[in-house]
């Protein structure tokens, strides 16, 4: 879960007529960051620009995440924050919008007089006519239309700018599964997909601004296109490894269910395909897998995994893990233990089951302590640390590849400049350039440059960038 406002883009001048400035902070899964990023776009002809200081802000926007309880309560606290800030600044315009906003909709300005207007997940295209409408007439909005047009999933042009390396796109919203514990098919409505053709523009338009690498967004990205008869997800992936210029592609999230041999294929063929797959598993147990409606067994998903690893035996492979779904026994929690133990992942989220509003699962009975959730869920990540600490000390005397990203902040150790970068396995790297001493920072950005690993830390690894003959980073 992230909780960060958006880069500002250029320095907004609040001299310059006509421009207005705009805080949004976001918090949940990247869809929201990409999200985040259409509301920037779509408001830039409006005359906003981006400022990080919402104390500034003519408009103060809240992107929420509804997904575990944790995330809403973080989405409530910023708002009860905002309240200081209409009173003293009556004039700034309050917005909330992303899962939250989508399931509370009126409720929200019913509890919180000070906010302006709340706008649903698929109403980012309508942002300019809400605060149109706010600025004629000074009414208060809700706007949580889920089948209108105006999805953030169709900008009007591509989302270039921002000179990241490495940016999101959306290839499809909502979610048709129905995962017992899961609120985001009520939140982010039906699966639709964006057609291919649009997808290829967006990113072709990234590559041209300097994009090197894109992480397609997807609930289930496995499922692209089928219902619309659209092309499959293989096939979207193969049109998008053939344009030039693009380094490296990714995807996220796939259902192990709907994880096809086509798509295992696809690691074998694409050579711009990231070696690197996330796969949430959930559960160990079959008895929780089957009352969260995921409808696969530990053991279909155990052959998938032996299947990819065949096609590429070096994959890093990630999950999500649930601990304490209702009814979940001892026994239950240990089979997930022991299918954590057995793919040996490179590194894991777990979160403790939280009740979600419309999910079924919040009246399946047996729950299970706070006390207890908490337990498994610390022995699930100390296992995890282990792993990871192992698969990062492996790489250690290794080369790597790394798509360079940017400086990152002086680590202390080094007064040298400190690049970052990641792996094709989402490893990140922290590296500098072989000469001592040096603190000019070298052209590296979007590059793929080979790193000698030095030394594993648990969540990163450290290493030196290798020179060629002729002097050249490589
Ligand atoms: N409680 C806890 N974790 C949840 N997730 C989704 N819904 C819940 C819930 N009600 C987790 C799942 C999912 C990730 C994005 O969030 O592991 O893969
Ligand atoms: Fe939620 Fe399941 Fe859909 Fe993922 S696949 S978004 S967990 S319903």
């Amino acid at each position: 879960m992230t909780g960060k406002s958006l880069k500002p883009y250029k320095n907004p001048d609040r001299g310059e007529p006509g421009v207005k400035l705009l805080y949004i902070q976001t918090i949940g899964c990247q869809m929201n960051v990409y999200d985040s990023d259409c509301i920037r776009h779509i408001l830039e002809p409006s005359g906003y620009a981006i400022t990080s200081c919402p104390d500034d802000a003519d408009l103060v926007i809240l992107n929420t995440c509804a997904v575990r309880e944790k995330a809403e309560q973080k989405a409530f606290s910023f708002l009860g924050r905002l309240a200081d800030l209409k009173r003293r600044r009556p004039e700034v315009i309050l917005g909330v919008g992303g899962c939250v906003a989508q399931q509370q909709g009126h409720a929200i300005l019913g509890r919180m007089p000070y906010i302006d207007f709340v706008f649903g997940t698929r109403a980012i295209g309508r942002l300019p006519q809400i605060l149109d409408r706010i600025s004629r007439t000074g009414a208060r909005v809700v706007d949580v239309e889920m089948t209108a047009p105006g999805t953030p999933g169709e900008p009007s042009s591509p989302l270039a700018g921002g000179g990241n390396v490495s940016r999101f796109v959306t290839i499809m919203q909502g979610c048709d599964n129905y995962c017992s514990y899961c609120v985001v098919p009520y939140v982010r409505g039906r699966e639709v997909s964006r057609h291919p053709d649009r997808i290829l523009d967006e990113i072709r338009g990234l590559v041209a601004s300097g994009v090197r690498e894109v992480t397609l967004l997807g609930q289930n990205v496995n499922s692209y296109g089928a219902k619309e008869g659209l092309c499959s997800f293989a096939q979207l992936l193969t049109r998008i490894n053939d344009i030039d210029g693009l380094s490296r592609i990714r995807f996220t999230t796939s259902h192990p269910k709907d994880f096809s041999t086509d798509l295992m294929s696809a690691f074998g063929t694409l050579d711009k395909l990231c070696n690197h797959i996330h796969l949430p598993a959930q559960s160990g147990s079959n008895a929780v897998l089957k009352r969260m409606n995921r409808r696969y067994s530990r053991e279909d998903y155990l052959d998938r995994i032996a299947h990819l690893r065949r096609i590429r035996p070096d994959i890093a492979i990630t999950t999500d893990i649930i601990v304490g779904f209702p009814g979940e026994t001892v026994e239950d929690f240990e089979e997930t233990l022991d299918l954590i133990k057995s793919v040996e992942y490179d590194s894991l989220f777990a979160f403790m089951y939280s009740d979600r509003p419309c999910a079924p699962a919040r009246r399946y009975p047996g729950k299970v302590p706070e006390a207890e959730k908490r337990d498994r869920l610390a022995q699930v990540l100390d296992l995890q640390k282990r792993a990871t600490i192992r698969h990062n000390h492996a790489l250690v005397g290794t080369i790597q590849t790394v798509l360079a990203e940017g400086l990152s902040k002086r680590n202390g150790i080094s007064e040298s400049f400190q690049w970052t970068g990641r792996t094709t396995t989402n490893k990140i790297v922290n590296f500098s350039f072989p000469e001592a001493g040096e603190d000019t920072p070298q052209p590296c950005i979007g590059k793929l440059v080979s790193i000698r690993i030095e030394k594993a830390l648990s969540h990163s690894l450290m290493g030196r960038l290798i020179r060629s003959d002729r002097g050249q980073p490589v």
